[in-house]
């Protein structure tokens, strides 16, 4: 099974995505995480993407489509991916078309997370990681269970994204109504979006995806 995970920055993509990995045994592919790693890399993708990214604009096509690319070919055992952050553009999306093709899969549902804007600047401010393992947390709605200590792998140091402040997310959003939100209907048309309330605890959110997956 191969779905699309789409919603504004701040939806709920990563969090879902990681329960879906540790449930269903799905693969993740974050064009966002990959575009992190490149820069932490400071690989020739990573060095273009820098400004971009703190500037809260979108990445080039091309660039993130082959990233995805290169992912599935790694993939070819069949496992199910989970795109998360992809595509985010009308190209971006005819290019998927294309790459599944290739990679003789199809796409079996496209899952809007449903939000309110303005409580997305709170989640996003609000979030941090493992630096060691990038397990993700947020002050608020999700502390590990020891203050402190990574649920996951013990870690007693954390980090915060450079893209998560106020200005930075709203840019983004901004960028989501303009380029992302657009292309919902070439997946309307297909009839596989399923809508998802996206404000509901996350492991609500868990089990209405769930419940979309078990539907075919
Ligand atoms: P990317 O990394 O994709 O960021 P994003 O889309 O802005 O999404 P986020 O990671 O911010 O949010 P999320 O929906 O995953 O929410 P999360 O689960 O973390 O992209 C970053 C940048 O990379 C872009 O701006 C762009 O420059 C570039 N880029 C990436 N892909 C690109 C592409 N395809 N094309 C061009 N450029 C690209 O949740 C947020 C917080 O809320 C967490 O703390 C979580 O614990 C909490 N939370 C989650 N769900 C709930 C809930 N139900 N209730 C309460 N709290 C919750
Ligand atoms: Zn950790």
């Amino acid at each position: 099974m191969n779905i699309i995970l789409l919603g504004p920055p701040g939806a709920g993509k990563g969090t879902q995505a990681n329960l879906l990995v540790e449930h269903h045994g799905m693969k993740q592919l974050s064009t966002g995480d990959m575009l992190r790693a490149a820069v932490k890399a400071q690989t020739p993708v990573g060095l273009k993407a820098k400004a971009i990214m703190d500037a809260g604009e979108l990445v080039s096509d091309e660039i993130v489509s082959a990233l995805i690319d290169a992912e599935l070919v790694a993939m070819d055992d069949g496992t199910g991916a989970i795109f998360d952050g992809y595509p985010r553009t009308a190209p971006q999306a005819h290019a998927l078309d294309d790459i599944l093709a290739r990679h003789d899969r199809t796409l079996d549902h496209v899952i809007e997370l449903e939000v309110d804007e303005d409580a997305l600047v709170e989640r996003i401010c609000g979030r941090y990681t493992c630096a060691n393992c990038g397990e993700g947390y947020h002050q608020q709605f999700k502390q590990p269970k020891v203050a402190g200590v990574c649920d996951k792998c013990g870690s007693t140091e954390f980090k915060h994204r450079p893209d998560d402040n106020e200005e930075t997310v709203r840019k983004r959003m901004e960028e989501y109504r303009a380029k992302t939100a657009p292309i919902l209907p070439i997946y309307e048309e297909r009839g596989i979006v399923s809508r998802v309330d996206g404000m509901a605890p996350i492991d609500e959110v868990t089990k209405a995806i769930d419940k979309v997956l078990a539907s075919g």
